[in-house]
């Protein structure tokens, strides 16, 4: 017997928010392939090597030593020592260990930072295609998420005109992701410090999700946090889940003025408390090591970009951007909505899932309709299977 349960038992901030696209498209894949199936999975967003075995040794290292227990809420010292280090080092911002949090994932950090600095009614502006997490975590804020549309034959490329245009009295933030999930766009170093002088100006906030800046393949890896002038306006949210393939380790961090550090530092000791203590020590050794796992994660994506590019190019009427950065292809599907009784990518990812057993993520969680998610930190000939069975069920359908 089930029993309901009345709709108004659970606050109504939660009923604000919708289950996470990718999570859910995990959860379907993982039951098909429960049921015996072999499913491409184009969907989970993170790298598919190996942690460095530096890594994995520091954290050993610290359990065997048992660090074990709570730590200060922020992180050890070592820990932000590293962050601002780190981040100072590869792009000349000047954080000190105050100005820095280490958190249990990139997420956390962008989701305490929304809750502290948006109030009902404040304005964020958000550039489409987005992160699936971004409109849902302002939502659940209480915060109104102003979209900002890009346009594909730009790459999906946000420009400091745009932002200007879109920013009113009610503005409080603006959050960029570059380069992008999900279309691996890169805001231009020039737009990107004229976006930063505008927040400034204007007092607002400007978030930079700064989760894949190392995954830049047009060019060096440049940071909005290196406009230290910038600074009383400027969250730098980092991760190091897909730098160094740690996505379920759990690190992440802000960087951002005394205050917000502060209100961070309270929202989580009322909360997570610290982050894992041995992952702490991990992320020690992640960044301050050498960085060439860094650099040879990003020549292999590079090549993964190409040649998936190249087999979903190959594929009548499927069209993509190429992406600067990241590690996902956003290809436009369009020629085959209203074809076979599909009438969005909703409906056409989850029939290529259920029946050609590919899974991507559909253009709706990050804004758009004509488009699918592919993840391709995978095998060449796992890029090999997925697009021929996309190939063949989209050419299928009449
Ligand atoms: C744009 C963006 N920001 C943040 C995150 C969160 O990363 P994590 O919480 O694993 O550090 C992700 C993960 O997919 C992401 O794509």
């Amino acid at each position: 017997m089930t029993v309901s349960t009345p709709q108004n038992v659970f606050a109504e901030r939660i009923g604000r928010i919708e289950v996470s696209a990718t999570m859910a498209v995990a959860a379907e894949a993982a039951k098909l392939r429960a049921q015996g199936v072999k499913v491409v999975d184009f969907g989970a967003g993170e790298p598919h090597f190996a942690t460095p075995r530096h890594i994995k040794d520091a954290a050993i290292a610290a359990i065997e030593a048992n660090f074990s227990k709570y730590t200060v809420v922020p992180g050890i010292p070592d820990v932000r020592k590293a962050i601002v280090e780190r981040h100072a080092a590869d792009f000349g911002s000047n954080y000190t260990i105050d100005e820095a949090i280490f958190t249990g994932g990139g997420k956390l950090a962008l989701f305490n930072t929304i809750q502290i600095l948006i109030d009902h009614g404040d304005e964020v502006i958000l550039p489409v295609p987005y992160w699936v997490s971004f409109k849902d975590i302002v939502q659940y804020a209480g915060g109104k998420v102003v979209f900002l549309e890009t346009s594909e034959a730009e790459s999906f490329r946000i420009t400091a005109d745009a932002i200007e245009r879109a920013v009113t009295p009610r503005t409080k933030a603006i959050i960029l992701n570059s380069p992008s999930n999900p279309a691996g766009s890169i805001v231009p170093a020039g737009d990107l410090e004229r976006i930063v002088r505008l927040a400034h100006e204007k007092g607002i906030f400007l978030l930079l999700d700064e989760c894949y800046v190392y995954l830049n393949y047009a060019g060096k890896p440049f940071s909005g946090g290196s406009c230290t002038w910038a600074k009383d306006h400027l969250v730098i949210l980092g991760s190091l889940s897909k730098t160094y393939s740690m996505t379920g380790w759990r690190a992440g961090f802000a960087l951002a003025p005394k205050p917000i550090v502060a209100n961070l530092n309270k929202l989580q000791g009322q909360s997570t408390s610290n982050a894992t203590s041995f992952v702490q020590k991990a992320a020690v050794a992640a960044l301050t090591s050498s960085q060439q796992c860094v650099a040879e994660f990003r020549t292999e994506f590079i090549e993964l970009r190409d040649y998936m590019l190249a087999k979903l190019r190959a594929i009548p009427g499927v069209t993509c951007t190429t992406p600067e950065g990241a590690f996902y292809v956003y290809p436009n599907l369009s020629a085959y909505i209203g074809k076979g009784g599909i009438s969005n990518s909703m409906e056409l990812a989850s029939r290529m899932l259920s029946e050609a057993h590919v899974a991507t993520v559909p253009g709706e969680a990050f804004g758009t309709r004509e488009h699918v998610r592919i993840s391709y930190p995978v095998t060449k000939e796992t890029i090999d299977e997925g697009t021929r069975r996309m190939g063949e069920f989209l050419t299928g359908l009449k």
